[in-house]
Order: structure tokens, then sequence, then C-alpha cells
């Protein structure tokens, strides 16, 4: 199995990052036959409006979070997309065969465009030919991707077939997604109709990976719930989103299904099972925020690693520059 995964530097992690992305790819890591590639998508975070002031430093941020939440730089590379100059040239060439009215069908550019599409930069639109890029150059066989990011890899899916077949070739390799285990989708502690995000204005709708046991505390404490205490069943907590969301939550942590969450907490009320999620939560998120102040206390440290990614990162992105080169008849 060879993983690529990446995330953008756009800011702090939280939470739902964790419980959503990170752990998993530090179990794809552990996996006996796995080769990881994690990748700070710092292209991808200029398709919007960003602060260049703190783009190099947010960029340290990410990796010191993937550091901090498991991935190992020794197991596997962590690495820059912006230092890794394959990654736009292959967009260039996969751009030339990717349709237009495919790239109008993606959700996602829908979604950021918003009103305004016709003045949307090319990059927004083109965001998707990237992210095959990213995946493609490395011939990644499984990508893991939370649901918001699918049609982005069925898409990548796509432009391989579609150059290995216009050039009658096998070079590129379609990737799968992948996640091991269930998928957390973790939900606003405001609101569990709404995914747990950075761009939510209000604080209290997040746990980051660096606030403190206090802050966390607070948060949980204040989280949406409803007056009911804790049902015997899962299929009671349809419709009490506040409810559902930490059972869910309570759950990821423990690595325990929510049906035994509501073994243990049936008929409870949330005076009860709110501290005892905070204690779960500081317990596995301390370890974490500590890591990060260290690493973040010595960014040539966090440099030092990802200068050592980059460069593998680059040797195989190299690689598969030239047979698709060569595929499609450049000179040389
Ligand atoms: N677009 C992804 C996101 O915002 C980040 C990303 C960029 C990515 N390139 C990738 C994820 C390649 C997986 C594979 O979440």
């Amino acid at each position: 199995m060879r993983i690529l995964s990446g995330m953008q530097p756009t800011s702090h992690l939280h939470l739902g990052n964790y419980l959503g992305a990170l752990r998993n790819w530090v179990k794809l890591q552990d996996e006996p036959d796995s080769e990881c590639f994690y990748m700070v998508a710092d292209l991808h975070a200029i398709t919007q409006d960003y602060d260049p002031e703190g783009l190099a430093q947010a960029t340290r941020e990410i990796a010191a979070a993937f550091i901090a939440g498991g991935v190992d730089p020794a197991q596997s590379s962590i690495f820059v997309q912006s230092s890794v100059t394959a990654h736009s040239e292959l967009m260039w060439l996969l751009s030339t065969m990717t349709q237009m009215g495919k790239l109008e069908r993606m959700t996602q550019f829908k979604d950021k465009a918003g009103k305004n599409a016709e003045r949307a930069g090319l990059g927004l639109f083109a965001y998707p030919v990237l992210m095959a890029a990213d995946i493609l150059i490395y011939k990644a066989t499984h990508v893991p991707v939370g649901e918001d990011q699918k049609q982005h890899l069925e898409l990548s899916r796509d432009i391989a077939a579609t150059f290995n077949t216009k050039y009658k070739t096998e070079t590129l390799i379609q990737p799968e997604p992948y996640i091991v285990g269930e998928a957390t989708r973790v939900m606003s502690l405001q609101d569990g109709s709404k995914k747990m995000s950075k761009s939510d204005p209000s604080e209290k709708s997040r746990i980051n990976m660096t606030d403190d046991a206090d802050t966390i505390a607070k948060k949980i404490k204040k989280a949406q719930t409803d007056p009911e205490p804790l049902p015997e069943t899962v299929e009671e907590l349809e419709g009490r989103v506040g409810a559902l969301n930490l059972v869910t939550i309570y759950a990821a942590l423990a690595e325990v299904s929510r049906a035994e969450v509501l073994t243990q907490y049936a008929g409870k009320g949330w005076g009860e099972f709110k501290p005892a999620l905070a204690d779960l939560a500081v317990e596995m998120l301390a370890p974490m925020t500590e890591r990060m102040n260290q690493l973040m206390d010595d960014p040539l440290e966090i440099d030092k690693i990802l200068v050592a990614g980059n460069e593998k990162a680059h040797q195989i992105t190299q690689k598969t520059l030239k047979e698709v080169q060569e595929t499609m008849g450049f000179w040389k």
C-alpha cells in the first residue's frame, strides 16, 4: 500500500481533524506493508484568501500537529507540497486532459465560489486537478480522505484512467479511498447538525489541538445537549443531534462503539457525562498539546524533518514525472 494524504495549513487543527483524519493516518502508518506520504498542502491553501506573512509558520504548525498526533517522521514522509515542484508540473499536464464540465460539477468549488463563480480564480476551479496530481505522482494506491473530498478522489481516478487510455499505458494508478475502521464525523459543539470546522466563527464550537485542559472542560460543559438523560440505544439518539455528537466523540476517543458508551451511561444525566467526556478528551489531547508546543519552540527541528521529507518526495515524484513526460512524447 502506498498512502498519500494532505491537509491545508489554513489554521489550527481541531478534534474533528484529529479523530476524522490524523488518527487514521497514524493507523495506516502502522500497517505492516504501508509506505506513507503526508503533505502540508500549501498550494491548495492559496486558492482562497490567505495571509502570506503567516503561511510559512502555518505550514510548520500543521507539520508539528502531524507529528504530535503520532505521525512518525522515521516511518512516514512528511513534506511540503510547494517544495516538491513535480506536483505543479504534473498538474499542468493533467489539466490538458480534464474536462471543464467535470470540474464544474465539483460541489466544493460551487460551495467555495458561491454566487460569484465568474470571479473565482482559476486555481480554485482547478484545485481538484492539483489534488489529482498530488496523488497520482506518488502512484498512491490508497488515499485516506473525509466525505468532503470523495468527489475529488473520484475525479483523480477518472483522470488516471483517461491518461492511461489516451496514451495506451498503465503508468498511473487509480487510487482508492481508505479509512481504517469507522470514519468519525465530529460535529460542532454548539450545533450538532453542522460539522466541526475551523471556519466556524464561534471558538466554542470546536476543541483545538492546542486547547488546555481548562478550555476543553469549559467547551464541553457548554456543549449543546437536551433535557433528556442518555438513552439505552443508539436509535434513540436519532434527532438528538447534540447528544449524538457527544456520544460519538466519547466513543471515538475511547475507541469503543456508541452502543458500548450507552451501556455504561444509559439513564445518566449530562452533568455526569460531560465531565467524564472532558477527562477523556484532556487525557488524549494533553500529551499532543505538549509535544506540539515543544516542536513549535524548536522550528529548526520541524524544518529538518520537512527537508528530509521533501527530499524523499522529490526522488519519487521526479521518477513519475519523467515517465509521464516520456509517455506524452516530450523532447528530452
Ligand atoms: N484538498 C484536501 C483537503 O482540503 C487536502 C489535499 C490536497 C489532499 N491534496 C490532497 C488530500 C491529496 C488527499 C490527497 O482536505
